[in-house]
């Protein structure tokens, strides 16, 4: 059941009559009072109840940074979350938003000062911790890393988790020796937002790259990305053997399921996949041939947990030779806080191309 509870807990974000000052020089103590507007997400017995409604900082999730969020974006695991459509929760109830991107409010940690640009991405934002669709998030240092050279903070969630996503799975299948000379990536899921971000990344790193969607009307934007040809996702032939003919050099899987097992089962000796996402299912049928006979490597790719100097070099590299070249186009659109709601049922059917960016704060 989704139960949109508007209108019952949204308050105007005042008190007293007076808007509440956010700005950076407020010292921790006197923010603790204020109240601010979050988009919260209460498991039910049965699916979700998710709305607005106002919190003070003791309400949230514990951490020793408070950010103030300007900008958070919306990936399918926002849209699972949000709809009930998926258990994301491991709470009864969080903020929503598993990344964001803002300047620090107040902040019990050396490493980050008040005023700093940051963002926050994966680190189980909207999992086990209060996340990025509220005005204020609050999370350990861990979680935090400066906002990196060469990116403004709208940059940070046009790439958000999506496009670090896509930087981890480029970084794995460098490290595994992945080369053009290997052959054609495969890219599945590519009109999504990491499907999006890791073509041009791919395209730029001097691959050719295949496009396998859903959105036959699509291919003018996959092309500009970087795509050289297509496969349609929904008349695609994947026989039934335990090696199918090396037509791929390796691939970067965003949907699971039957798909990931034909990739196994497709790609050319010593070629890599990286298995990120589950868009069309979450069981992989294979053998044990593709991995004993032709030396494939299935790399799995985790956005949430890791070192942490992988995180920082992946943002690092996406402020550098990683940032995405076609940043307005994958993520034209900027919604306001209040238009999220609605913003989530097209990601679920799968119909959304690119990236949106939500505008939380100033
Ligand atoms: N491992 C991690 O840490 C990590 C991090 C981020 C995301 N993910 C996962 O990666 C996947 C992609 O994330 P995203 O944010 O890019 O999602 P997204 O923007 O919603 O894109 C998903 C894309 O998958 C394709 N698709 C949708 N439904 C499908 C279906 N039933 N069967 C086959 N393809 C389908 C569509 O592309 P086409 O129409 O072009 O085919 C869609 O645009 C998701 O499963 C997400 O949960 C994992």
């Amino acid at each position: 059941m989704l139960c949109w509870d508007r209108g019952v807990r949204i308050q105007p974000f005042v008190i007293a009559g007076i808007e509440p000052d956010l700005s950076g020089s407020q010292l921790k103590g006197e923010s603790e009072k204020v109240s601010f507007k979050a988009f919260r997400i209460h498991q039910q017995e049965k699916g979700v109840s998710a709305g607005f409604e106002q919190m003070q900082v003791d309400d949230l999730t514990e951490g020793e940074v408070v950010v103030r969020v300007s900008f958070s974006g919306i990936n399918y695991k926002d849209a699972l979350a949000a709809t009930g459509k998926a258990k994301i929760l491991r709470a009864a109830s969080l903020n929503g938003g598993i990344d964001c991107a803002g300047v620090v409010q107040s902040t019990q940690s050396a490493a980050f000062g008040v005023g700093d640009s940051v963002l926050v991405c994966g680190c189980g934002l909207s999992e086990i911790r209060d996340g990025g669709y509220a005005e204020l998030v609050r999370v350990p240092e861990t979680c935090v890393v400066a906002l990196p050279k060469g990116l403004e903070l709208r940059d940070a969630m046009a790439i958000g988790t999506a496009g670090f996503t896509a930087a981890l799975a480029v970084i794995r299948l460098e490290q595994n020796g992945q080369s053009p000379e290997h052959g054609p990536m495969l890219v599945t899921g590519a009109t999504g937002g990491v499907g999006s971000i890791v073509i041009g990344m791919l395209a730029a790193k001097g691959f050719e790259v295949i496009a396998l969607t859903g959105k036959s009307d699509q291919h003018d934007y996959l092309k500009q990305l970087g795509t050289t040809d297509f496969l349609d996702r929904h008349s695609l032939e994947m026989g039934t053997r335990p090696l199918e003919k090396g037509q791929w050099g390796g691939a970067v899987d965003n949907v699971g399921g039957e798909t990931l097992g034909w990739l196994t089962r497709s790609v050319r000796p010593w070629g890599n996949i990286a298995s990120i996402g589950n868009a069309s299912g979450i069981k992989l049928e294979t053998t044990v041939m593709p991995f004993i006979l032709r030396g494939v490597s299935l790399l799995g790719i985790n956005s949430i947990e890791m070192p942490t100097a992988l995180r920082n070099l992946a943002w690092q590299r996406l402020g550098e030779d990683l940032k995405p070249a076609h940043l307005d186009l994958i993520a034209p659109r900027t919604i306001a806080f209040d238009e999220l709601p609605g913003a989530f049922e097209s990601y679920v059917a799968g119909t959304v191309t690119g990236r949106t960016v939500v505008r939380i704060g100033h």
